[in-house]
C-alpha cells in the first residue's frame, strides 16, 4: 500500500462567492475564508478545495478564466491567496486549486486575439474551422444548443463543450500544453498543494467531432451529444501524462479528476501509477437523473439501487487504487433533499446520510453548509435562478413554446443554485454572510440551520460531523478506517445498508438504517459500538429510523 498524504485527507470544498463577504459587495472573498479558517480547524478537515478564483467575467461563476496568473478582484489578490496558504497551514490545512483548462473565457486574451486575427498564433490555441456559411457539424453541447459559434458574421466557427463563452482548449497544440504546465507549476510554487480538475476528459476531440458533415443524431432536436466525441478519447492518455510527469508526481501534489472512467480504464487513471490520485465517480450522486434529448430531468430511484451503486463504486476503486466519496458539491442539490424524503429530514436522517458515505474507502469531500445539514432553496421564480446553465435552459423552453414550469420544477429540486446560496453562519440578516444583499438569496430556512446554533446546540449535524473526523484520525481506529479493505455487507433488507473496513488489527462495520422503519441486524454480532448518530441508545439487533452506527470488532495484539 502506497501511503500518500492526500489518503489522510479529509476535504472541505469551497464555493468562494458563497462562503464570507468581507468587503461588503455581497460577494464571498478570500478574506473572508481566512476569517474562517478557525472554524475549519475546529471541524477538523485538513485541506479545502477552492472553487475557481481566478479572474473571470463570472458567465459560469469562475469556470470561465480570463486570467490563469490573476486572483479575480471579486475574489482579493494573489497576496490574499498566499496569505490564506500561509495561515491554513499553519493550522495542518492544505489548499487546492480548481484546475478549468478544457476551456477558458471568451474575454481571455488568447480567445480574443485569435478572433481578431486569424493568423495569430493563438488562433491554434483553440478549435476554430473555417467553412461556407454552415456550422462544421451537428455536434449538441452541454447547454444544449450547436457546440459550434460563428464568429462575428465571419464563416469562422468555434468549439465549445459548454457555454458559448468558454471555447475549448486545442490540446493537440504543444504550445498551449506548456503554457498550462507553466501555469500549474505557478500556483505550485505559490503553495498550492494540488488540483481538482475540471472536466478533463473532454480535453481530447475525436477526429469526427471537428469533421465537417453531419454525424447521426441522438435526439429530436438533429444533433448529438458531445459526449460521443469529446469525452475519454482514444489518446487523451499522453496528454494528461505530460502534465504528471511534468508537474503532478514531481511536486507530490493531491490531484482529483473530474472525469468519469469505464472500468477498463481505471488501472490507468487511478492504479498505483495512474494519472491522477482520484477521481471523482457520479454513479451515485446522478443516479436521480437521466438525459432526454440534451436536458437532464429527474428519474426513480431506490434506495436498493443506490446500495448497489455504492457497493459496485467501491469495489471497481479498490482494484484499481483510490475513492473519493462525497454526497454533495457546487453542481449537486443538497444532499439531505436528493436522497431523504422531505417530511423525513431530520437531524437523524441527515446525520444516517452521512456515516453512509464518510467511512467508504478514499478520501472523503465535505461541501461547505453540508456539516451544518443546509437543505435546498425553495426555488419559485426563475428571477431567483443565477446559475446561467439553467437560466438559458428556462429560456430555451419559452422561446420553443414548451412549458418552462417543467424546468422550473427540475431546478427547484436539482438546479445547481441549492448548493450555491450563502453559507449561513447566524440569524442576524444575510446570515452573517455578508452585511449588504448577497448576490443569491440566502436560504429563508437560515434562521434555524446555522453555524452558531449548530455550535450552540449539545447534539448537532455540526458536531456529529466532528466526531466522525476525529474517527478516522482516531490512533485506535483511524488506519483501518483509513487504509482498511471495503467489503460490503449485503442484507436482505433493502434500507439497511452495510459494509466493512478491516485489516489485521480490526474488522469495523458501519450500519445505515436509511428508512423510517426499523430494521433488524444481524444477531450475532460480538462487536462495540464507536458512533451511534441519534439520542437513542441502541437497540441489541435492530436501528431505529435512520439510526445508523460503526462497530468495532478485534483489537491488536
Ligand atoms: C464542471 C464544473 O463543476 C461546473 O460547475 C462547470 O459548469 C463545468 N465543469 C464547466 O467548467
Amino acid at each position: 500500500m502506497n501511503r500518500k498524504w492526500w489518503k489522510e485527507a479529509v476535504v472541505y470544498q469551497i464555493y468562494p462567492k458563497s462562503f464570507q463577504d468581507t468587503d461588503r459587495d455581497g460577494i464571498g472573498d478570500l478574506a473572508g475564508i481566512i476569517s474562517r479558517l478557525d472554524y475549519l480547524e475546529m471541524l477538523g478537515i485538513n485541506t479545502i478545495w477552492l472553487c475557481p478564483i481566478n479572474v473571470s467575467p463570472m458567465r459560469d461563476n469562475g469556470y470561465d478564466i480570463a486570467d490563469y496568473y490573476k486572483i479575480d478582484p471579486s475574489f482579493g489578490t494573489n497576496e490574499d491567496l498566499e496569505e490564506l496558504v500561509e495561515k491554513a497551514s499553519e493550522r495542518g490545512i492544505r489548499v487546492l486549486m480548481d484546475l478549468v483548462v478544457n476551456h477558458c473565457s471568451d474575454q481571455h486574451p488568447w480567445f480574443q486575439e485569435a478572433v481578431k486575427n486569424p493568423d495569430s498564433k493563438y488562433a491554434s490555441y483553440f478549435i476554430i474551422k473555417e467553412t461556407d456559411g454552415e456550422a462544421p457539424n451537428n455536434i449538441r453541447c452541454y447547454n444544449a444548443v450547436s457546440a459550434w459559434e460563428r464568429i462575428g458574421d465571419s464563416n469562422r466557427f468555434y468549439f465549445h463543450s459548454f457555454a458559448k463563452e468558454q471555447p475549448d482548449l486545442n490540446w493537440e497544440n504543444p504550445f498551449l500544453r506548456r503554457e498550462i504546465i507553466e501555469m500549474m507549476k505557478f500556483w505550485q510554487q505559490k503553495g498550492i498543494a494540488g488540483f481538482r480538475i475540471d472536466a478533463i476528459g473532454n480535453i481530447k476531440k475525436s477526429k469526427y467531432a471537428l469533421a465537417q458533415g453531419m454525424l447521426p443524431p441522438d435526439g429530436d432536436d438533429g444533433m448529438v451529444s458531445v459526449d460521443k466525441y469529446v469525452l475519454m478519447q482514444d489518446g487523451i492518455e499522453e496528454y494528461l501524462q505530460e502534465l504528471k510527469e511534468e508537474v503532478f508526481d514531481k511536486y507530490d501534489m493531491m490531484t482529483v479528476a473530474e472525469v468519469s472512467v469505464p472500468e477498463e480504464r481505471m488501472e490507468q487513471f487511478i492504479g498505483e501509477n495512474g494519472l491522477f490520485s482520484m477521481v471523482f465517480d457520479f454513479s451515485y450522486t446522478d443516479m436521480d437523473i437521466e438525459k432526454r434529448n440534451g436536458k437532464e430531468w429527474k428519474r426513480p430511484w431506490t434506495i436498493g439501487e443506490l446500495k448497489k451503486k455504492i457497493y459496485d463504486s467501491q469495489n471497481s476503486i479498490q482494484k484499481h487504487g483510490w475513492g473519493s466519496p462525497y454526497l454533495e458539491n457546487h453542481d449537486q442539490p443538497r444532499s439531505v433533499n436528493k436522497y431523504i424524503p422531505r417530511d423525513e429530514i431530520s437531524y437523524e436522517s441527515k446525520t444516517a446520510l452521512g456515516v453512509l458515505y464518510f467511512f467508504l474507502r478514499g478520501t472523503p469531500f465535505i461541501y461547505q453548509g453540508q456539516e451544518i445539514g443546509m437543505e435546498n432553496y425553495p426555488f419559485r421564480d426563475v428571477k431567483d435562478l443565477r446559475d446561467p446553465f439553467a437560466v438559458s435552459r428556462y429560456q430555451q423552453s419559452v422561446d420553443k413554446g414548451e412549458n418552462p414550469e417543467n424546468d422550473m420544477e427540475y431546478f427547484r429540486e436539482r438546479g445547481r443554485d441549492n448548493s450555491r446560496t450563502p453559507m449561513q453562519w447566524d440569524d442576524s440578516t444575510y446570515a452573517g454572510f455578508s452585511d449588504v444583499e448577497p448576490w443569491i438569496n440566502v436560504n429563508p430556512d437560515y434562521v434555524q440551520i446555522n453555524v452558531k446554533e449548530e455550535l450552540d446546540k449539545e447534539i448537532s449535524v455540526y458536531h456529529f460531523y466532528q466526531k466522525m473526523i476525529n474517527l478516522r484520525k482516531n490512533p485506535e481506529y483511524g488506519e483501518t478506517l483509513t487504509f482498511g479493505a471495503f467489503q460490503a455487507v449485503e442484507t436482505k433488507e433493502e434500507a439497511l445498508i452495510g459494509y466493512r473496513r478491516t485489516d489485521d488489527n480490526y474488522r469495523i462495520t458501519i450500519w445505515v438504517n436509511l428508512s423510517n422503519k426499523v430494521a433488524e441486524l444481524p444477531k450475532s454480532r460480538a462487536a462495540s459500538m464507536v458512533i451511534l448518530n441519534n439520542r437513542t441508545e441502541l437497540e441489541e439487533d435492530r436501528l431505529l429510523p435512520y439510526q445508523a452506527i460503526v462497530e468495532v470488532e478485534g483489537g491488536k495484539e
